[in-house]
């Protein structure tokens, strides 16, 4: 078998957990390859609503098996407060999710260097989450972290002395913690981690591959979004992980010619939260209006997303960074009251149009060059067959397939498990 990946082509936010939850029924285990609790996930089914942020958003099925994979990063106090409202709601977590023992640790005092950084950064910082998410794999790339699978080897030893790097760090920022806030934020998390270790930790490479040599079937997770990729992104106004495809080999051991189908999710429209480039971002009405229907607020920090048009150059580089097989276009029904709809096919970059992703994309430097659609001004969320589209959605649908050359398979049309239209 092979395994399947779905993760984001745009800055993030694109719908990912819903349509894993939507997809889960198909697949054995469901498995996040990266990032951390910088991700929101929302589910909503049954009339309830559920946000995840490091646990994978196959949970909800019984069936499936649930894997936090080694390229995660992993808050013990975060990941507590996660599990404990699942298996306050019923989910049978100890019984269907797995950990990587390779899955690095965010400690306390990475949250602390996160703000920190941000802080000396000023005027250019990236607006992270605050999350510990850069410090911690910068630790992971600098050979320093501390993984899941030392809690059972050492672990008071090892954490003093990553804490010892820590405080220098933060001296030499000028953000030396406070000793008492710092001895709680310590206690809260060292309970944490007992109640992590009540889980099963694995060797996740192995576990992956057994599934898949056994004939089952693996959903791969993705968090962030592809223009968010350390590599690949907006750089350095990315996250300090690699959100592309290539992220689910390393993030779970999988080789790369074990990789089946790529779904690539994105909005019928753009989003951003935090700091840097959007070159299809509108500051006037419309994108105050599309803000607003599209309840277009952070699921992690409260935020409110930065909103534009969609940008295909964007989206055809990422799917070809990703080799994505499958299109998947989620919140369709935010536009459905527009009279007009654009697309950005090219940039103008110092009076010469451009469909390629430039190297830098600094502000104000690109003038997105727009195709005007005409909008369907009719509401798609009570449609339950593509049968049921509006002719003019069925044209924006055909033009974006034309201009991507790659076919929507999926149409997500309302925040809910039951508002999804799987094509023919
Ligand atoms: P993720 O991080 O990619 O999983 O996405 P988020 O959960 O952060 O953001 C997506 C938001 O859009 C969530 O609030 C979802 O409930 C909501 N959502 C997902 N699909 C749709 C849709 O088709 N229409 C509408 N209106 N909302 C949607
Ligand atoms: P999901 O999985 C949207 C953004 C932050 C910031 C940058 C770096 O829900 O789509 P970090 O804390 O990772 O160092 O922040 O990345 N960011 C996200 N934006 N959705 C996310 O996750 C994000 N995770 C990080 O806003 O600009
Ligand atoms: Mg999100």
């Amino acid at each position: 078998m092979k395994a399947d990946v779905l993760l984001g082509l745009q800055w993030g936010d694109e719908g990912k957990g819903k349509v894993v939850d939507v997809l889960t029924p198909r697949y054995d285990a469901v498995a996040r390859f990266q990032g951390g609790p910088n991700a929101g996930h929302t589910l909503e089914f049954d009339g309830k609503k559920f946000v995840l942020r490091s646990i994978p958003s196959g949970v909800f099925q019984n069936r499936s098996l649930n894997i936090i994979g080694n390229g995660v990063v992993l808050d013990p106090v975060l990941f507590a407060a996660e599990a404990r409202d699942l298996e306050t709601a019923g989910v049978p977590l100890k019984d269907n999710l797995k950990i990587s023992r390779k899955a690095h640790l965010i400690l306390p005092t990475h949250r602390l260097i996160d703000a920190a950084s941000e802080k000396a950064k000023g005027g250019a910082k990236i607006g992270t989450t605050g999350k510990g998410i850069g410090p911690t794999y910068t630790d992971k790339t600098a050979r320093n972290g501390l993984r899941v699978g030392d809690i059972a080897d050492n672990f008071e030893e090892k954490y003093a002395t990553l804490k010892a790097l820590h405080l220098s760090r933060l001296a030499s920022l000028g953000a030396t913690p406070d000793p008492e806030l710092l001895a709680r934020l310590e206690k809260e998390w060292m309970e944490a981690i007992e109640y992590l270790a009540e889980f099963e930790i694995v060797d996740g490479e192995y576990l992956v591959n057994g599934l898949l040599r056994e004939g089952k079937s693996v959903l791969c997770e993705g968090a962030q979004g592809t223009m968010l990729d350390v590599d690949f992104g907006s750089y350095p106004f990315v996250t300090s992980s690699n959100t592309v495809c290539a992220g689910a080999c390393v993030g779970l051991g999988i080789a790369p010619n074990r990789i089946g189908e790529v779904y690539g999710i994105f909005k019928a429209y753009c989003t951003r939260v935090g700091s840097g480039p959007f070159p299809t971002e509108l500051f006037d009405e419309t994108g105050k209006r599309i803000r607003d229907l599209g309840h277009e607020y952070g699921a992690v920090t409260g935020r409110e997303r930065r909103c534009g048009w969609i940008d295909l150059v964007a989206l055809k580089y990422a799917i070809m960074v990703n080799g994505v097989t499958r299109l998947i276009m989620m919140k369709s029904d935010v536009l459905d009251d527009f009279d007009e709809l654009k697309a950005c096919v090219a940039y103008k970059i110092d009076g010469k149009e451009t469909d390629q992703f430039p190297y830098s994309i600094a502000d104000g430097t690109i003038e997105p060059v727009y195709t005007t659609l005409p909008g369907w001004k009719s509401p798609l969320t009570a449609v339950t067959s593509e049968e049921q589209f509006p002719e003019n959605f069925k044209a924006y649908i055909a033009f974006l397939e034309k201009e991507l050359s790659t076919p929507i398979t999926i149409v997500s049309v309302g925040p809910d498990r039951t508002q999804t239209i799987i094509r023919k």
